[in-house]
């Protein structure tokens, strides 16, 4: 049986976690974070104090890893080795370090496949997977293609939100827009996979758009595909 996929990607910041994980809501369907899996092999790298700019450590260590992703869109997990990762895979240290891994191409041969299987088993009900390759590489048949963008000014207005909230700290806005202008440089010029649209996708520029603007917008296109 083939599975209904929907795959959403785009740069820092650009609401894919908040959109995809209402659309996944809204439609019943699973949903997966392939951005959170990246973060978990790097939190792991950072926690057995490997270099991570040591793709040959990064490689080997990574193939020691289980990384389990729970797909229920209204409480998603990630998990390392049995261990419960979710909370820190989102400090400032994954975050600064997530490039450097996540351009290692057998740390992306190996959750690629991960990824894809979890597609597999996703039955009947479908699922909607994000990250920075899904619709040109992890899932080049995917039912619907999204590419969500934003101005950088908008993005880093809202991850700077997300992280004071989370933090319950000030985060310094410039600051927030500069480092994400720097990951998307790494995600996008990388060797291996890097972050572009994919042909096919529909481009959704979520700028002057509310969250639930925007679940609309993506619900309409997957209902226009599940019927045609
Ligand atoms: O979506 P995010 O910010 O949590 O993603 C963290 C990093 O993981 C991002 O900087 C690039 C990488 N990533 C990737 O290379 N491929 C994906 N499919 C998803 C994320």
């Amino acid at each position: 049986m083939s599975v209904f996929a929907v795959a959403v990607d785009g740069p820092a910041g650009s609401g894919k976690s908040s959109v995809c994980r209402g659309v996944a809501s809204e439609m019943g369907m699973k949903y997966l974070d392939t951005g959170a899996m990246y973060r978990a092999v790097t939190w792991a790298m950072l926690d057995a104090h490997t270099n991570v700019d040591d793709s040959d450590a990064v490689a080997a260590a990574a193939q020691r890893l289980q990384i389990t992703s729970g797909t229920d869109p209204d409480l998603p997990t990630i998990s390392v080795n049995g261990q419960d990762v979710s909370e820190p895979i989102r400090s400032a240290a994954v975050t600064e370090a997530v490039s450097a891994v996540s351009a290692v191409p057998a740390v992306r041969e190996l959750l690629v496949d991960l990824q894809r299987a979890e597609v597999a088993n996703a039955g009947h009900v479908g699922i909607v997977v994000e990250g920075r390759d899904i619709g040109t590489v992890v899932l080049p048949d995917a039912s619907v293609k999204i590419f969500l963008t934003a101005d950088p000014a908008v993005r880093a207005l809202r991850r700077a939100k997300e992280d004071s909230e989370r933090t319950q700290e000030d985060v310094s806005i410039a600051a927030t827009e500069a480092a994400l202008i720097a990951r998307d440089e790494k995600d996008s010029t990388r060797a291996s996979s890097p972050l572009t649209q994919a042909e096919d996708a529909i481009v959704v520029d979520t700028t002057n758009l509310n969250l639930q603007q925007v679940i609309a917008e993506v619900v309409s296109h997957i209902k226009a595909a599940r019927e045609s």
